[in-house]
């Protein structure tokens, strides 16, 4: 992986935050339940997905998928392997920093669930998305590391910035069935 890429882009987020203001305060208010695994529902509505919205969340199911797979070691389902957790948890970061080219504006549209919030308060979408990369760099340190009982604190606040996002910024729609 590219450290020094990985720094800017981080250093990105960061200068947009600051540029765009805090507007994301709200957004630290998290939960964490249900918001790893797309339901079975989901998919079906989702069958119509293309182009950017497609990608996204192609882009997030792949996020679920990796943090199902530590999830899975925290909770003693799979050997605990620090270091697949760093590896899982580096390839979160880089689907983070794919994700600010994957909303652009007015895509907001069925069967998308990105809440016009996401155009109208971008700042803090940025923040909130700053805020998944910055866990996912803490657990992967501390897989590295070896040190269980910061994994299990990172992996938590990991999975409060999931929820912490899809609170504000993204809506469950009607379905169309
Ligand atoms: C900065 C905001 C943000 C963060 C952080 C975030 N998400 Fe999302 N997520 C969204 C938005 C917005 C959507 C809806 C995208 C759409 O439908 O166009 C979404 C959709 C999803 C979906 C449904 C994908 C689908 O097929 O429709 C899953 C699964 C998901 N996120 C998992 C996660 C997990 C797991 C994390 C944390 C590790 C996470 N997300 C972090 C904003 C976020």
């Amino acid at each position: 992986m590219n450290i020094i890429k990985r720094y800017l882009g981080l250093l990105f987020v960061k200068l947009l935050t600051l540029s765009i203001g805090t507007g994301a305060i709200h957004a630290q208010s998290i939960g964490e339940k249900n918001v790893y695994s797309p339901s079975n529902k989901l998919i079906v509505a989702h069958q119509d997905a293309t182009g950017v919205i497609k990608m996204r969340m192609d882009n997030m199911k792949s996020i679920g998928a990796e943090i199902k797979k530590i999830g899975a070691m925290i909770r003693g389902k799979r050997p605990f392997d620090g270091s697949q957790i760093a590896a899982a948890s580096e390839r979160i970061i880089g689907y983070g920093y794919k994700f600010k080219k994957l909303f652009p504006e007015g895509t907001g549209k069925d069967p998308s669930q990105a809440s016009q919030k996401i155009w109208t308060d971008w700042g803090g979408f940025t923040f909130a998305m700053n805020k998944m990369v910055r866990a996912a760099t803490i657990l992967a340190e501390s897989g590295r590391a070896g040190n269980v009982g910061q994994v299990k604190a990172s992996y938590r606040a990991l999975g409060k910035s999931c929820g912490g996002c899809h609170r504000v910024y993204r809506v469950k729609k009607k379905r169309r069935r």
